[in-house]
Formats: C-alpha cells, structure tokens, sequence
C-alpha cells in the first residue's frame, strides 16, 4: 500500500485570522510523533488530569507505540481531508520528545495564539513544554516571520529558578489556581477569537499576568475579556466554548451559563445553545474502541473545527452529534481522530489556523 503524505503548504503564507470559522485557507496541523506523557510538577497533574491517569505523568513515559502511530496516522489523513478542501496545510518538524524531555507535536493549538497578523507564542506553564515550539515549529515560524506584513512574537525564556510554582495566589475571582502570578504565563489553547474581542479564562496554566501579555503584544483594536467559567480543572477553554458561525455558539452547560456569556458584547444577538448531550468519559471510550482518554473530559466532543461556509470537522464516531450539527444546516465532515484524543485533544487542539478570509 502507498501511503499519501500531505505535501508542505506553499510559501509565501501571509497570516490573519480574526475569528473561529471564516473560511480557512492556512492552516498547522500537529505531529504526534514520539509524544511522551507531560512530566510536570505533582500539583501541576492533578489540577488538571483524570486522577485514573496520574501515575503516568513520569519522566520518559512515551504513550503506548500503537496510540502514537494511530494518531500521527489520522493527523497525516486529516491534512490530507483539509488540503482537499483547498486548505493550505502546513506539518511540524519530526522532533525527539523522549530525548528532549518534552511532551507532543500534535497540539499546536496550546502554543501559538493567532490575532490578526500577529503570531504569538505562549508562554508556557509547564516546564516541559517551554521550549516545545522552538523545536517544532521554530522553523516554520522564521519562514512567515520573513513576510514583513507578518508579526512573531516568540517567547521569554521563564526565570531562572522559576518562580511560577511557588505558592498559589488567589484571582480576582477567589479561585485557586495550580500557578501564581508571579511571571506571564498562558496556553494559547485558553482564548479564542471573536472578532476584535478575545474571549479567554484564567486557569492552572493561564494567569493574570499571561492576560496583559497577550493584550500588549495583539495587535491594535483587539481585547482580551475573560469569561466567568467553572471549572477547578480549567486548561484550555476549547472544550467549552464552540462556535459554529457568525451568531451561533455551542456552550458546556457545566461550565458557563448563558447568562455569563450575555455579559460581553460580542455574544449580543447571538444564538447560544447548551450542548445537547452529556457523556462519561467510560462510554465515549467504549465507544471508540477502548482507547483511553489519558489527558481529557468526555467535552473534548465539542472541540472541532470549523472550516467555513457551515462546514465542520467531527469525529467519525460522534453520531449524535453529528446528527444535531446536521440539523441545525452544517455540513459534517467526519473524521477517525481517537488516538489523538487520547494524547490531549481533538482538532481543534490538534490546529493552529494561519489564515481565515
Ligand atoms: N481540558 C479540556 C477538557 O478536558 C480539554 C482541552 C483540550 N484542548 C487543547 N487545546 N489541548 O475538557
């Protein structure tokens, strides 16, 4: 059997993006590659891993060869699905987690935030991760940083003895966090655009400090608000918010409630729809097979990825889901996508989009 790779995306690639579902031109798709368990701080794992899991999260732990090769398969296939849909598609590099002590290429989506023509990097909390773009997408990162109309924002390197773990501070809202707020720190994967208005969250990886980062380095006219969300286990808000088009949201009932979205403007007129079914963990794995979910909740459902024009990429496993999106006049693409759900997250982690026009 021949295998088709998906071939590298052209350059030059101008970068722009405002929301999350114009139509996509550009995009990153991840490479799950050699991906090790994340070794972190105790208190990092259990603020945000299923506890069944915790164990795991040791130094040199690759993931299970066979969950590794699934997943860099479906991501190869899912680059192919998106260039056939006339989507510039661009890989990163093969890197050696085990060796560099690092966790994945398969969740772009964590590391780069994308406002307008700005490309910025995060400053990640967890430590094995903080040089996790450099080694994988540095180079792609020089090749459209080289397009003057292109702005990059690579990250400081955090202090020396990093000061992020020491003692936990509590936010405006009273929650306790797994980091303080001694230096900026922020997983991209924590806003999301709509429009000239970044919605984000604080959470065990996004601080108050990360926030006015973000808001220094975006380009002029956006701004950042953040969303009142429940959740102690929050890292990464794309779990929690979906939205499907211009004025039509998908929302994790257990997590926002409509009347905390109606207090930002840029919701005003929209249609917000609690997601429609709820699901253990257990049965979506049994559901697919029995691959376990060593990094997620059961929401990772509603983390998809809208390509445009009311057309959207859904695990081919998600019947019910993709029967609800169908009615409500999307079309469903659908996709296999389990063993990269079981390293960290679904397509839209697995995606960085470059250019939505
Ligand atoms: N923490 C979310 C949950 O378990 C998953 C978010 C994954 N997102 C990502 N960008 N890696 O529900």
């Amino acid at each position: 059997m021949t295998t088709i790779v998906a071939k590298h995306g052209n350059f030059p690639s101008n970068v722009t993006a405002n929301n999350e579902w114009a139509p996509l031109r550009s995009v990153i798709i991840g490479r799950a590659d050699n991906s090790c368990f994340p070794y972190e701080a105790p208190h990092m794992i259990e603020a945000t891993m299923p506890p069944r899991f915790h164990e795991a999260f040791k130094p040199a732990n690759p993931f299970p060869p066979e969950i590794v090769r699934g997943a860099e398969e479906e991501l190869g296939n899912f680059a192919l699905l998106l260039q056939s849909q006339g989507v510039n598609v661009f890989r990163p590099a093969k890197v050696d987690w085990l060796q560099t002590g690092g966790y994945t290429g398969a969740m772009p989506r964590d590391g780069l935030l994308v406002v307008g023509n700005t490309i910025i990097e995060s400053c990640f909390a967890w430590k094995c991760r903080v040089d996790e773009v450099a080694n994988s997408l540095g180079n792609l990162l020089s090749k459209l940083g080289a397009n003057p109309s292109v702005k990059v924002v690579r990250a400081p390197r955090p202090p020396s003895p990093d000061t992020l773990y020491n003692g936990i501070l509590e936010d405006p809202g009273s929650h306790e966090w797994a980091i303080n707020n001694s230096r900026p720190a922020f997983d991209a994967a924590d806003f999301m655009r709509f429009g000239s208005t970044i919605i984000g969250q604080l959470s065990n990886v996004t601080n108050m400090k990360g926030v006015e980062y973000i808001q220094l380095h975006v380009p002029s006219g956006y701004k950042i608000e953040l969303l009142d969300v429940n959740d102690p286990h929050a890292m990464h808000i794309d779990a929690t918010l979906l939205p499907l088009r211009q004025g039509l949201m998908v929302y994790n009932p257990l997590r926002v409630t409509e009347e905390s979205l109606r207090r930002h403007a840029a919701f005003k007129d929209w249609e917000l729809v609690s997601y429609p079914f709820v699901k253990s963990v257990q049965a979506v794995e049994e559901a697919t097979g029995g691959v376990p979910r060593f990094m997620t909740s059961a929401w990772l459902v509603m983390n998809v990825l809208v390509l445009g024009h009311d057309k959207i990429v859904v695990e081919e496993q998600d019947h019910e889901f993709v029967k609800w999106l169908e009615g409500r006049g999307m079309e469903v693409l659908k996709a296999p996508f389990r063993n990269v759900h079981a390293i960290g997250g679904s397509f839209h982690c697995a995606s960085v989009d470059l250019v939505r026009s």
